[in-house]
């Protein structure tokens, strides 16, 4: 097992409300799964967990194009859903070489992430 790349992301909260409230379902489901947006939606304040889940998304495309990989990554195309034990895990709707590993922390404001991709 090597790492192939890591990437971290910071995303405001408020931006991700703002996101939401202009464009509503449209920016939903560019950006997430059917199965997130469940996950999110049940939540409290689903805004924070957009979030973390935004910024996981732009951490997971960092590590990915570190590791080389060279075509763009719909954000759709990245599901990062929790286990049992509320852990992110993440699966490619897409081919993409290696295991990415990711956590993600957040506050009222502020969301960030960190992944690493291995092989
Ligand atoms: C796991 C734990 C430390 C997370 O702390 P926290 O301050 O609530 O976490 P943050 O607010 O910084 O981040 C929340 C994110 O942590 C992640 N997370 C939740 N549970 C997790 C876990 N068990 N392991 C790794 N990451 C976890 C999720 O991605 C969550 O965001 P999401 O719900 O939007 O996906 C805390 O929930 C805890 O102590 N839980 C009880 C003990 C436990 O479950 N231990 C694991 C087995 S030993």
């Amino acid at each position: 097992m090597a790492i192939k790349g890591i990437g971290s992301d910071i995303v405001e909260v408020s931006r991700i409300k703002r996101l939401r409230e202009t464009y509503e379902s449209r920016f939903l489901t560019k950006v997430f799964t059917k199965g997130e947006i469940a996950y999110c939606e049940s939540k409290e304040h689903p805004e924070i967990h957009f979030a973390g889940r935004f910024a996981a998304k732009e951490a997971i495309a960092k590590a990915v194009y570190q590791s080389g990989h060279n075509e763009v990554i719909p954000f759709s195309h990245i599901e990062i859903l929790n286990d049992a034990e509320g852990r992110p895990m993440v699966s490619f709707l897409i081919h993409i070489k290696g295991n990415c590993l990711v956590t993600i922390s957040h506050e009222h404001s502020m969301a960030i992430a960190f992944a690493v991709l291995e092989s």
